[in-house]
């Protein structure tokens, strides 16, 4: 299949960009794209990305074998476009040219403060292009445009901006040792890091992996979701237009078992990041411990729950824990899957909770004013009517939705079930659709219990207006993020990771660092220690 660079694939939207009319429908900034005029004139490719290939040593190249594979654009289930099928070969090539660029190219032995301009000349880039990945994006993955534009690409900057400040600022240690000896911590990049991200967050999870890695030095192999593949291959080659040297990120578009598990057996790679299923993140730690005993963190699935407590205001508890839940539609391993609510406020916020979502809007995320588009593939909606079904049978209430939402696509009702029990496949499974089960609990003591009785421990989100209460609570939770009377706020200064099954490590912060950092310790005698 021949080149597609940018400028087609936009094109090529612009019908669909522009079916239901102009500014209004397209939100921020894509109206550009969305004139007549523009459709007979196209605007010139901003920059040239061929979807179609691997970016493996600063250039793009076709995939060893030759083969392709088609990513979906989610309101229909039709091609957008085909993309690269990397394997192990094309893992090969791609660790080559990390190792060559770690252990002989420029970018470890850079001051750090050139790595930090680079950095720093990304993140403006990506600003001067954020509609362009935005509208990429949400094709690509469904979300809402208007949330890729205004949240997920600005977040991309902030965090390449906070990881670009932190390169100048690693970082040893002095040690007062026993003896005359003068002992000291080097912090040294860990060397080759495969990442491999999943398709909820292409953008965020790019960053969350590719900003810490290049802020201490390191090289990279990264391999995106089969799902998401296009946004990564147009911020990756930002990233080359910002002075990137040749061979320091890598970026290989293909599927789990077969590229993603060469890049976890590679003897070559040092250090491994992965972002997605805990079954999946299972095999990754198994296949990193048969090969070279790589480091591996890992963030998982997640079943949070949002805790309702008596003294909430229930409106506002209503909103929130609807957002905790249907943001992304769903599709997020910290959703407040597990609503808990006290019983003297329980059928008050049943029936506000049943209200809001039949409320929700649901449509094409291009469209302004929409709050859900479609799940992103035709596996995760089967999946989420497969727990739809389990909830009905196993004896919960279905409140609203249950079903498909229209005939094309893969756009599902927002569901609420109520009368959820803690052992129902609906409250212990991760769903990771627009579907909220709501629990009913009498005290803290039981529900700090039966919130903490998950084999997860990634989120909670607390809803109190009592000091006291958030204070147990935050304490007595067994899990990553606490989130009290706020859910989701994301920064790129607070780490995430998880406790129990939903994780290895943590990411974003300073603790994010350490996961790309080698700690070398170096002893020197005092040959005069009398001097001393
Ligand atoms: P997955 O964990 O299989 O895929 C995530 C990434 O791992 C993708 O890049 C995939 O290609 C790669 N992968 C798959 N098999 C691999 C293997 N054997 N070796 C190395 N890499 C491999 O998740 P999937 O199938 O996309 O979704 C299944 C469920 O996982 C979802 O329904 C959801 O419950 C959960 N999930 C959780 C995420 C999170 O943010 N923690 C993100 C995506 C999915
Ligand atoms: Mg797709």
């Amino acid at each position: 299949m021949a080149s597609r660079r940018i400028s087609s694939l936009v094109s090529r939207s612009l019908p669909l960009l522009s079916r239901g009319g102009q500014k209004t429908y397209l939100g921020r900034g894509i109206h550009r794209f969305s004139t007549a005029a523009a459709l007979e004139d196209p605007i010139k490719p901003p920059v040239s990305v061929e979807y179609d290939k691997l970016l493996i040593n600063g250039r793009f190249v076709d995939a060893a074998s030759g083969k392709t594979f088609p990513t979906l654009d989610p309101r229909t289930g039709e091609v957008i476009t085909h993309v690269a099928e990397g394997d192990a070969e094309d893992i090969n090539r791609a660790v080559a040219a990390a190792r060559k660029a770690f252990d002989e190219g420029p970018w470890p032995r850079m001051t750090a403060y050139e790595r930090q301009r680079i950095l720093l000349r990304f993140a403006d880039l990506i600003e001067k292009h954020n509609d362009e990945i935005a509208a990429l994006e949400t094709w690509d993955n469904g979300k809402l445009y208007e949330q890729s534009a205004s949240i997920e690409v600005p977040m991309l900057v902030r965090l390449f901006r906070y990881y670009a400040g932190w390169a100048d600022k690693i970082h040893g240690l002095t040690v007062q040792a026993d003896g005359p000896h003068h002992v000291q911590t080097l912090h040294e990049p860990i060397g080759v890091a495969g990442q491999i991200i999943p398709w909820n967050f292409p953008l965020l999870m790019f960053a969350w992996k590719v900003g810490p890695a290049l802020a201490t030095g390191n090289t990279i192999v990264l391999k995106t979701a089969e799902q998401t593949p296009l946004s990564a291959l147009f911020v990756g080659k930002l990233l080359h237009e910002a002075g990137l040297p040749e061979g320091v990120l890598n970026i290989v578009s293909g599927y789990g078992p077969t590229a993603g598990a060469a890049l976890c057996s590679h003897m070559d790679v040092d250090k491994l990041a992965f972002t997605g299923s805990t079954e999946t993140g299972k095999v990754v730690l198994e296949l990193a411990a048969k090969s070279n005993l790589k480091p591996v963190t890992l963030e998982l699935g997640g079943k949070s729950p949002f805790i309702v407590c008596e003294d909430a205001d229930v409106d506002k508890a209503v909103e929130l824990a609807h957002f905790a839940l249907f943001f992304n539609q769903g599709q997020c391993c910290c959703a407040g899957s597990r609503t808990y609510v006290h019983e003297k406020v329980y059928d008050e916020f049943l029936e506000k909770a049943k209200a809001r979502a039949i409320k929700r809007a649901v449509g094409d995320p291009f469209k302004a004013g929409m709050e859900q588009g479609p799940q992103i593939d035709e596996e995760q909606f089967q999946k989420i009517l497969k727990y739809i079904k389990y909830g009905k049978e196993s004896g919960a209430t279905l409140e609203t939705g249950g079903d498909r939402f229209g005939t094309k696509g893969y756009y599902i009702q927002p569901t609420v079930f109520s009368n959820v029990k803690d052992d129902m496949p609906i409250a212990q499974d991760e769903i990771f659709g627009p579907v909220q089960s709501i629990l009913k609990f009498k005290d803290l003591g039981d529900v700090v219990r039966r919130a903490n009785s998950s084999r997860y421990g990634l989120a909670a989100g607390v809803f109190t207006q009592s000091l006291d209460t958030a204070n147990t609570l935050m304490r007595a939770l067994r899990v990553g993020t606490v989130w009290i009377n706020c859910f989701d706020t994301f920064d790129a200064a607070i780490p995430f990771g998880g406790y129990k099954m939903s994780g290895i490590g943590r990411e974003k912060g300073i603790y994010s660092l350490t996961n790309y950092l080698q700690v070398k310790a170096v002893v020197n005698p005092v040959t005069n220690p009398a001097w001393l």
